[in-house]
């Protein structure tokens, strides 16, 4: 069997054997779609070797089925305060519960991606970890928990996992009739181009358009990039992977500040560049994160920083609000070009909400933008892709994009379901993807939009398409929370509960849920409303409520794209 043929078949036992077939099941906790690569890349080693592999997103998991597993790998990234991600909580509030079976014959292994700037690093694969020997399975190699750059790591883990395997393997026969899952097997349109994370595209860009007023205390921009030639093609609900150039003045205040001259040649990933264009495009500036104060301090041996390192919840707090350049205007030190490289990590893309549906705007890709801008010891900050969209990237020049598919947003396929979308911000986003793919279809479902933002007459983002798609009948309802026009604030949950009765109505008929944006208090807020609609409206109390919603997202009819 070749590495290569994901999404055909298995190497298949020359003779039909009775006993069982070992099936290795590959699942990914994902929500940015790196672990669901990884666990791509993990089927893709184990069934070159002639495993019968199943990879399959935790959200379409039957998690009764734990209990005929035999080798079971999870990989998984943590969201938030240490929760799993939005496809992996029904099988994680499974595998917690009491319904969950004794594992005893079950050999699996947990790979956790994360991040070490956050306090959960890698809580949601710690927790399966632990839960899974609980339950009496055995680990067949350690759990690792990866930071943000985890490639080499994620290659070595995976090699030791099936070295560990192979001889197992190789008694058991393989299974020959296994249907097999592939994620990306079934998003046959992105699989036609051979662009990727690791190959991405150099797209034009068309426009960069402020649509966010003069005084208004956000700028936010509308993107077209042009996708022709490329082979790309997306769904409504999918993001735009964009890497970016950080600002040449930032890079040249940083090898001021360390006294390294811009052309000093230094070797990243095998490759030989100068400092310059290493710090230019290969690497993070407008982040920080532990691993940088970590080396730094010892490159420079600064007495402070060290303190620093050895006291988490002080380095966290110091890390919060700095970018890189911020740590090194405070501390600065004569070190060398190769030391600086290796303090910073590598540059991971940016992933953005689609704005667009290719049934309207074919071959571009439209995205909404909020500029990362702010002051911060007395100096103006800017975020990096942020920025470079905004403002160092001129139109008709090129920038590096892909497509990260994510099949845990989408639309419903019945045209006639009605759809409530709640998108303040920037989260309004797909929803505009939404609408013009089912203005395209003819698509007969109620559509229903909550939006906000500060201030009518600044932040009204889309406000004359929206106004058309409500005039012209698209858009069946339209709800604005302008939070700061009035004494009191009003956001979007205000406006659902407003309209509690209507929105049971239209769950009740049906309609599948949306929320995108902030995260951190916004979806939280939003979820508590629905619970209380729930409640109120459909006569249930607060246990039976949640069940609802749980049913929902189950059922694939409340989905979340949050940041
Ligand atoms: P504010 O900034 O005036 O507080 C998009 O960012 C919109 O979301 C803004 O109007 C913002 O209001 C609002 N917002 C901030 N926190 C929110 C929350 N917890 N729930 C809902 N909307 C919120």
């Amino acid at each position: 069997a070749s590495a290569q043929l994901a999404g055909q078949s298995v190497a298949a036992a020359p003779t039909a054997v009775a006993a069982p077939a070992a099936t290795f099941t590959i699942l990914f906790g994902s929500q940015t779609g790196n672990a669901k690569h990884v666990a791509q890349d993990i089927g893709d080693a184990a069934s070159a070797k002639g495993f019968a592999v199943k990879v399959q997103d935790l959200a379409e998991y039957k998690a009764a089925n734990l209990k005929n597993e035999r080798y079971l790998v999870i990989v998984t990234s943590t969201y938030g305060e240490g929760e799993p991600p939005e496809n992996a909580i029904s099988f994680y509030n499974y595998l917690f519960s009491k319904k969950a079976p004794q594992l005893p014959e079950l050999r699996y292994a947990v790979l956790g991606l994360g991040d070490t700037s956050y306090e959960f690093f890698c809580k949601t694969a710690q927790d399966f970890d632990q839960r899974l020997a609980e339950l009496g399975a055995k680990a067949v190699i350690a759990r690792a928990d990866l930071d943000v750059d985890y490639a080499a790591a994620a290659a070595t883990w995976q090699q030791n996992l099936i070295t560990t395997l192979e001889p197992e393997f190789a008694k058991t026969p393989a299974a020959s009739a296994e249907v097999i899952s592939w994620p990306g097997a079934t998003q046959t349109a992105a699989a036609v181009s051979t662009y990727s994370k690791q190959q991405p595209f150099s797209a034009e860009l068309y426009t960069n358009q402020k649509i966010t007023g003069r005084d208004s205390t956000k700028d936010v921009r509308h993107i077209e990039i042009s996708l022709a030639d490329s082979g790309l093609s997306y769904q409504p609900g999918d993001a735009l992977g964009v890497y970016f150039s950080n600002d040449p003045a930032l890079v040249r205040e940083l090898l001021l500040l360390t006294g390294i001259a811009a052309d000093t040649p230094v070797e990243l990933n095998g490759q030989r560049l100068t400092v310059s264009q290493a710090l230019t495009d290969e690497l993070e500036l407008t982040q920080s994160y532990p691993a940088f104060i970590d080396k730094y301090a010892k490159a420079s041996q600064n007495a402070v920083l060290l303190s620093l390192v050895a006291d988490k919840v002080a380095l966290r707090a110091y890390l919060a609000d700095r970018q890189i350049i911020d740590i090194v205007r405070e501390h600065p030190a004569l070190i060398n070009a190769q030391q600086l490289i290796e303090a910073l990590r590598k540059q991971q893309p940016r992933l953005y909400s689609i704005a667009s549906s290719q049934a309207e705007v074919e071959e571009e890709v439209h995205l909404t933008v909020g500029v990362v801008r702010y002051d911060a010891f007395g100096q103006p900050h800017l975020g990096g892709a942020s920025g470079f969209l905004a403002e160092r990237l001129a139109e008709g020049g090129s920038i590096k994009v892909f497509v990260e598919s994510n099949n845990n947003f989408r639309l419903p396929e019945n045209d006639e379901t009605p759809v409530i979308m709640i998108g303040p911000g920037t989260g309004i986003a797909p929803f505009r993807a939404f609408l013009q793919e089912r203005d395209a279809r003819g698509a007969s479902g109620k559509n229903w939009l909550f939006f906000g933002n500060p201030h009518f007459t600044q932040d009204f983002l889309y406000q004359v398409e929206l106004q058309n798609y409500l005039k012209q009948g698209l858009l069946t309802k339209l709800d604005v929370a302008f939070s700061r026009d009035t004494a009191e604030k009003v956001y979007v949950q205000h406006k659902l509960l407003k309209h509690a009765a209507e929105v049971w109505q239209w769950l009740e008929q049906g309609a599948h849920l949306y929320i995108c944006g902030d995260g951190a208090r916004m979806a939280k807020d939003v979820h508590q409303a629905l619970l209380t609609i729930i409640q109120q409206q459909g006569g249930k109390d607060e246990k039976a409520a949640q069940q609802y919603l749980d049913q929902l997202r189950i059922a694939k009819r409340y989905q979340k794209d949050v940041y």
